[in-house]
């Protein structure tokens, strides 16, 4: 799909010749009040639209849509009328949600290129900017689709080609079009990790994860991918993430992504991102219900690499380090077992309780070598706790630090995004939980406060710097109907780094 914007009236949108076919979109607040583009139309059109909706044929409520055809004195073939909901009420999940039914309507039609008067509306503490940001990742959203194992792919046809933005007054200035780039390349990150997140784990295995670097690397000169074997690991005495992947056939794999953007003094943020391509729970094993869902456990990874595409389609001035500890979670006779204990490569020994707690055993010994990058800043990724559904359901990601600015400013890229997150405790009282008798520290703290303390676990392998971790586990993929990768947190995770690059650190 391409995406533009330009200065336009909306009753002389013509689609291109070689397309031939067309949709014009206006807005239409709740009562039938008409946005500004609408009223241009209406007005070129002699009322056409506003008797519509005298009829009573749309109302404006929130997120419905009208498709008209050969409009009067309306040069596209189309127009798409787009209910607003009241204008008080307009805030940006409201427009989000508006946005999705206009995508949808208009892949319902054959229309190959759209004229969208997005940029316009009043959205609650929103720019144009952010309206046309939005508008792209949704246009991603609703027409995304995994259909490559089936032997037949679904035959919904891809018309929609070209999506336009129109400005009535203004021509494009030189921020929207960075806004539009960065969603872009935002979105097609988001398209890889969600596609890394779908595919079954006896294909996505840690050698496809490293495979799939290494090919990142290959399309973008300026990231370098390095992998790690198990027996390198060994050397590095990393006894904590081989300790995961003992009762698989699949070897494990250290995966490093370097991206070069900025001056090579600049000191690297670091994106540590969970690889657990099957999470069965290991001797520790889950229930069978929706065990499948655990191919999903690979999701932080995935969403590094997403991560990493993005801001190399950017160009984005700054370095950034992925690092991504991959493995298989087993059962098996050469399996970890309830009550062994192992090192880490930090040193410290843990005593392993519960096989299923495998995330934070991998995350400990990639933080460790996260190290060796000497970053201004760690974050790392991982579907790590059911405790944080419990907590936070599927709206937010779980947010922990050691510096509260950093936390501060994760919560903003969330928010500017709608890839929320929200600020959880890591406080000193809820430590005492991994207490072990035979080892530094067990790897489980109970079932009170479950994120917290697997949190609690990763906060003793990070004080050498500043550090974030965002427990995904509820807000990584969907269940049920609309079973599916959701891409996130690359939004939340490229637009901190933008936003990094903004304020020139
Ligand atoms: N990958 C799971 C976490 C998970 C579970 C994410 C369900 C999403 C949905 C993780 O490895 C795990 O199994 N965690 C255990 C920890 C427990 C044994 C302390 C959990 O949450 O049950
Ligand atoms: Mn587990
Ligand atoms: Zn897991």
């Amino acid at each position: 799909m391409e995406f533009s914007i330009k200065q336009a009236s909306p009753e002389k949108h013509v689609s291109s010749a070689k397309l031939r076919s067309g949709c014009v979109m206006v807005g239409v607040f709740d009562g039938g009040k008409l946005a500004d583009s609408a009223q241009l139309l209406d007005k070129s059109a002699l009322h056409y639209i506003s008797d519509i909706i005298a009829r009573g044929d749309m109302t404006g409520k929130a997120a419905s849509t009208l498709i008209l055809h050969q409009v009067p004195n309306v040069a596209s073939e189309r127009v798409l009328l787009l209910g607003l909901g009241k204008r008080s009420e307009l805030d940006s999940r409201q427009y989000r949600d508006c946005v999705r039914a206009a995508m949808r309507a208009l892949q319902a039609t054959s229309a190959k290129d759209a004229l969208l008067y997005l940029a316009e509306l009043p959205v609650k503490g929103r720019d144009s900017a952010w309206c046309i940001s939005q508008a792209v990742l949704a246009a991603y959203e609703t027409t995304y689709r995994f259909d490559r194992l089936k032997s037949k792919p679904e035959k919904d046809k891809k018309v929609l080609r070209h999506i336009q933005f129109g400005l009535l007054t203004a021509k494009p200035d030189a921020a929207l079009e960075a806004a539009l780039t960065q969603a872009v390349a935002i979105a097609q990150g988001m398209v890889l990790a969600k596609d890394l997140g779908n595919l079954p784990g006896n294909v996505c295995t840690p050698s496809y994860l490293a495979q799939q670097a290494v090919t990142l690397a290959k399309t973008h000169k300026s990231i370098k991918t390095t992998v790690l074997e198990e027996k390198d690991m060994q050397k590095l005495g990393m006894g904590s993430l081989l300790s995961v992947t003992r009762g698989s056939a699949e070897p494990a794999k250290l995966i490093t992504l370097e991206y070069h953007g900025a001056d090579k003094k600049q000191k690297p943020v670091v994106l540590v991102g969970k690889g657990i391509t099957f999470d069965s729970g290991g001797i520790s094993l889950k229930p069978g219900a929706e065990m499948d869902e655990m191919k999903y456990d690979m999701c932080g990874a995935a969403s590094v690499l997403g991560t990493l595409q993005a801001i190399a389609e950017m160009g984005l001035k700054l370095n950034v380090v992925g690092i991504i500890p991959s493995s298989d979670n087993m059962p098996s006779g050469t399996a970890t077992k309830p009550g062994d204990i192992v090192t880490s490569m930090s040193g410290q020994t843990i005593e392993i309780l519960n096989t299923d707690a495998e995330g934070r055993l991998v995350l400990c010994d990639a933080l460790t070598y996260a190290a060796r990058f000497e970053p201004d800043t760690v974050i790392d990724i991982a579907t790590l706790t059911g405790a944080c559904v419990i907590a936070l359901g599927h709206v937010a990601s779980g947010l922990y630090s050691n510096q509260d600015k950093l936390a501060q400013e994760l919560l903003d890229a969330g928010e500017q995004t709608q890839d929320r997150a929200w600020h959880m405790p890591l406080w000193e009282e809820y430590q005492s939980q991994l207490d072990s008798n035979f080892a530094d520290m067990q790897n489980i703290g109970g079932r009170p406060a479950g994120s917290i303390t697997a949190a609690c676990f990763l906060s003793r392998y990070t004080k050498e710097y500043r550090w974030a971790h965002l427990d995904i586990a509820g807000t990584a993929w969907k269940s049920g109907k609309e079973k599916g990768a959701t891409g996130r947190p690359v939004p939340l995770l490229a637009q901190y780094l933008i936003n990094r690059v903004a304020r020139g650190k």
